[in-house]
This record gives C-alpha cells, sequence and structure tokens, in this order.
C-alpha cells in the first residue's frame, strides 16, 4: 500500500505495536495523539527500534489523518466517540477507518473480561455512523495482542477483518498480512465486528487463566483468502 497509514490514539501499546510492525514491512506511519509532542517523541522511540529506512512521524490525531488515505483507530471505548466526533472533519473523503476498538465493560468501571453491548451492534458500527457515508469503516486488529505486536517474533493469530466494502477489505487485509505470522481472515459484513470484538473478552480471560499475555486465534478449514 502506497501513502502513509494513520494510527489515531497511535501512542497506547496498540498503536505502537501496529506501527512498529508497519514500520518494519516499510510502510509509512503517522503517529497520532491527543498531543503532537507525545506522538512525536513516540515516533522518535519507535524510529530507534527499527533502524535505518523507518518512516514514522507523529503529529496531533486531526493533522494525522489529514495526511492519510488509511487511518487505524487504537484508542480505548470511552474515548471513541468524542475523539470521532473532534476528527470528522478531518477525515478524508474517501478514506479507509480500520477500528480496533473493543467496547470493553473497563470503560465503564466493569470487568476486564466483559464487553459491553453497543447500540449500533458493534463499536465498528458506531465508528461508522460517527464518520458518515464519505468514510469506508473496517473492523479489524481487535484479537491481536498488543504484548506480541511489540516483540520481534511472528504474530500467532488471525486477523478477521469485516466490513462492507471489499476495496476497504482488501487494503485492512494487506495491512494484516505484512505483518510476519498473522492471517487475514474475511469476516464478511461490519455487523460481524460485533462478534469479533466480543472475542477478546475471552481472550483476556484466557490471558488471565494461563497466565500470559499472548492469546489469540486461529480458524481452521479454510483456504487462503480468496482473491490473495
Ligand atoms: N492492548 C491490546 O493488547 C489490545 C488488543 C486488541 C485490541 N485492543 C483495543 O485497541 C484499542 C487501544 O488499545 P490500547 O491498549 O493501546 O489502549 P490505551 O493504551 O488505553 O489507549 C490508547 C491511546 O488512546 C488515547 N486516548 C486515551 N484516552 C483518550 C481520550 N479520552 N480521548 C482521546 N484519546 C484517548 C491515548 O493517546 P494520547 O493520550 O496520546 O492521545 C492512548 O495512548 C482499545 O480499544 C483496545 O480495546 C487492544
Amino acid at each position: 500500500m502506497s501513502g502513509p497509514i494513520a494510527i489515531l490514539g497511535g501512542t497506547g501499546p496498540q498503536g505502537r505495536g501496529l506501527a512498529l510492525r508497519w514500520a518494519r514491512a516499510g510502510q509509512t506511519v503517522i503517529i497520532g495523539s491527543r498531543d503532537g509532542s507525545r506522538a512525536q517523541n513516540v515516533a522518535q522511540e519507535i524510529n530507534q527500534k527499527v533502524g535505518s529506512g523507518a518512516q514514522i512521524t507523529g503529529a496531533e490525531n486531526s493533522a494525522a489523518c489529514a495526511h492519510a488515505n488509511v487511518c487505524v483507530l487504537t484508542v480505548p471505548f470511552e474515548a471513541q466517540a468524542e475523539l470521532l466526533k473532534q476528527l470528522k472533519p478531518a477525515l478524508k473523503p474517501g478514506s479507509i477507518l480500520i477500528d480496533a476498538t473493543v467496547p470493553l465493560a473497563a470503560s465503564v468501571g466493569g470487568r476486564p473480561t466483559r464487553v459491553l453491548g453497543v447500540w449500533q451492534g458493534a463499536a465498528a458500527q458506531q465508528t461508522a455512523e460517527l464518520v458518515g457515508k464519505g468514510v469506508t469503516v473496517v473492523g479489524a486488529f481487535h484479537n491481536v495482542s498488543a504484548e506480541l505486536l511489540k516483540g520481534d517474533a511472528e504474530v500467532d493469530c488471525d486477523v478477521i477483518v469485516c466490513t462492507d466494502d471489499d476495496n476497504a477489505r482488501k487494503v485492512a487485509s494487506d495491512l494484516a498480512e505484512k505483518i510476519p505470522g498473522i492471517r487475514a481472515v474475511d469476516g464478511g459484513k461490519l455487523e460481524n465486528a460485533r462478534i469479533v470484538e466480543q472475542i477478546t473478552g475471552l481472550l483476556i480471560t484466557l490471558n488471565i487463566r494461563y497466565k500470559v499475555h499472548s492469546a489469540g486465534i486461529r480458524m481452521t478449514g479454510l483456504p487462503i483468502r480468496p482473491g490473495a
């Protein structure tokens, strides 16, 4: 994929991990944050980890998305709606927004192993409602552990990609498969993101019970993804 990827809320573990892996794959990445200088500091850290040739910069979230045709949202659920309302004017018409938000009950003081019901169905559907028709929303990367992304090893996980748009599915799937070990799985319509988001609550339970930080998913019985 040519052109930069903006990671909104990219200063947290999930955003940093994705940025690191994509930068290693040669992608240009813009880390987004509410605070442009925090974004620049994180970009600098990742640049040092990746080494020469890395193309990572940092910017305030709205500046980050104004420069990208593909944005990735990695903020806690409690931040999702308010941030998207702020960013809506800055999102480019025709752009793709990949949403990794999991509506954990911890967002409202509940257990991290529980996932909230969202009025629209999925957190990613709430995103689609908030950004409007000009931006295509994809739900993906909900089940990938930040702990694995920050390391060097292959990431043993499938990424289920849910969207109503075939081109956006291809873009998100190609990005997922730039991360060694990850296989993109066509998860059908955006409404299926509700199921994928729920799985993360179970993965957190597994992490607790098995005392690991690496639980993920693999779907069996599938051919390689159509069109790959
Ligand atoms: N961590 C994981 O292993 C993992 C795995 C799968 C999915 N996810 C999902 O991915 C998303 C990000 O996870 P994370 O662990 O990286 O989250 P996080 O550390 O809690 O937050 C990520 C970033 O969001 C920004 N943020 C926090 N509160 C905000 C607010 N009120 N308004 C605007 N921005 C705010 C912060 O950036 P600034 O302060 O720099 O703006 C923060 O660094 C979550 O929805 C999570 O459920 C996480």
